[in-house]
């Protein structure tokens, strides 16, 4: 039998109003399918995206959210390795999460350890694995390199410095205010820039003697890639992973042969296609949340009906760590 949930449904893109809180069918799991319980829900760049229409990847009307944590509330046909009641956390390419409850893929939900609890999981499921991602794969970070990691204060940002500190790199963390640059030395950043009020490009080559950075983690977009790449070292890379503060202009490829660098431009929706790595990703992080190596940051949390408040306050730089918001 059909019953009914409370969701956030985007009707049409615009600003943080168009997030509207409604009651919303949830239908019985199918086969494959969980029914699951949100206990916490990850808000993230982007979800303002979506909502901005800048990604058209949801289909309007539509519930978006990509990450959650929850108990299994009803198991589908088909279904192994869950049983009702399990604690689960997961990433959905195809959004829904902003809702109290919802009907859920059953390959995507990885069951929580026990030293995990669920507001971290929604705080560092996106988040550590983009972290991981970041470090592990699409640039293996070895002891002794030295990196760039902007709006180090974020929800990203915390993670990646920490990591990048635990890998035995030296980390030149950027941030947008002086709190956000005390919470970016917290986290192990051995130089912190203002770079709103400092030039980043400046004060990297100052910080390394002339030679740049081996790589630059740029989520910013817009009003850093460019300095971005300034700041490489020979055969360095950029890797631009985020656009919090607009698209990146075109550039013309020629600018990488200064001194040999790369650029790339992952997503970590594509790191965790099959179940392997998906597994492996979630052992990784949890196990690095586990030892402590990332440690439950500060959350800011907010109901979900004022899902609104919580962009508003992403989009307005004012945040520092992740927004949980909570059924
Ligand atoms: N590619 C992937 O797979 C992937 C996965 C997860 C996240 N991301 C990206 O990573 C970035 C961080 O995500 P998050 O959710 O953790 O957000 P966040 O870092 O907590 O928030 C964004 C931060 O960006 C900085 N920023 C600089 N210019 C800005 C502007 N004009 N407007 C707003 N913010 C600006 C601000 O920090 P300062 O005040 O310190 O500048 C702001 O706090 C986003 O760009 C997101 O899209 C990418």
């Amino acid at each position: 039998m059909t019953d009914s949930t409370r969701a956030i449904v985007i009707h049409e893109t615009g600003g943080p109003e168009k997030l509207v809180w409604e009651s919303v069918p949830v239908a019985p799991p199918g086969p494959g399918e969980v029914v699951i319980r949100h206990t916490a829900i990850g808000v993230n760049f982007h979800d303002t995206y979506v909502r901005s229409g800048l990604y058209q990847t949801l289909r309007l009307p539509g519930i978006p959210g990509i990450e959650a944590a929850g108990i299994v509330e009803r198991i589908g046909d088909g279904v192994a390795g869950l049983a009702v009641g399990d604690r689960i956390t997961y990433i959905d390419a195809s959004y829904g999460a902003y809702a109290e409850r919802r009907v859920l893929p059953a390959r995507l939900a990885v069951r929580l350890p026990p030293g995990v609890a669920d507001d971290v999981a929604a705080s560092l499921t996106i988040k550590g694995f983009t972290a991981s991602m970041l470090l592990q794969s699409v640039h293996r970070v070895r002891a002794g390199e030295t990196v760039l990691i902007h709006a180090a204060a974020g929800g990203v940002g915390q993670p990646l410095v920490r990591w990048a500190k635990h890998l035995g790199a030296t980390v030149i963390a950027t941030a947008g205010s002086a709190e956000k640059l005390a919470i970016a030395r917290d986290c192990g950043a051995d130089h912190v820039i203002n770079y709103r009020e400092e030039n980043f490009v400046d004060r990297v080559a100052q910080l390394t003697a002339g030679r740049g950075v081996d790589v630059a983690y740029d989520s910013v977009g817009a009003s850093t890639f460019l300095g971005s790449l300034q700041c490489l070292a020979f055969q360095g890379l950029l890797v631009n992973f985020g656009q919090s503060s607009g698209p990146v202009a075109p550039f013309s490829p020629s600018l990488l042969a200064t001194r040999s660098n790369g650029v790339v431009r992952p997503m970590v929706f594509h790191y965790i296609r099959d179940r392997g790595a998906l597994d492996a990703m979630a052992a990784q992080v949890f196990g690095a949340i586990e030892k402590g190596i990332l440690r439950a940051p500060t959350i800011t949390r907010l109901p979900l009906a004022q899902a609104s408040e919580a962009h508003g306050l992403l989009e307005s730089r004012r945040s520092t760590g992740p927004i949980v918001l909570e059924p």
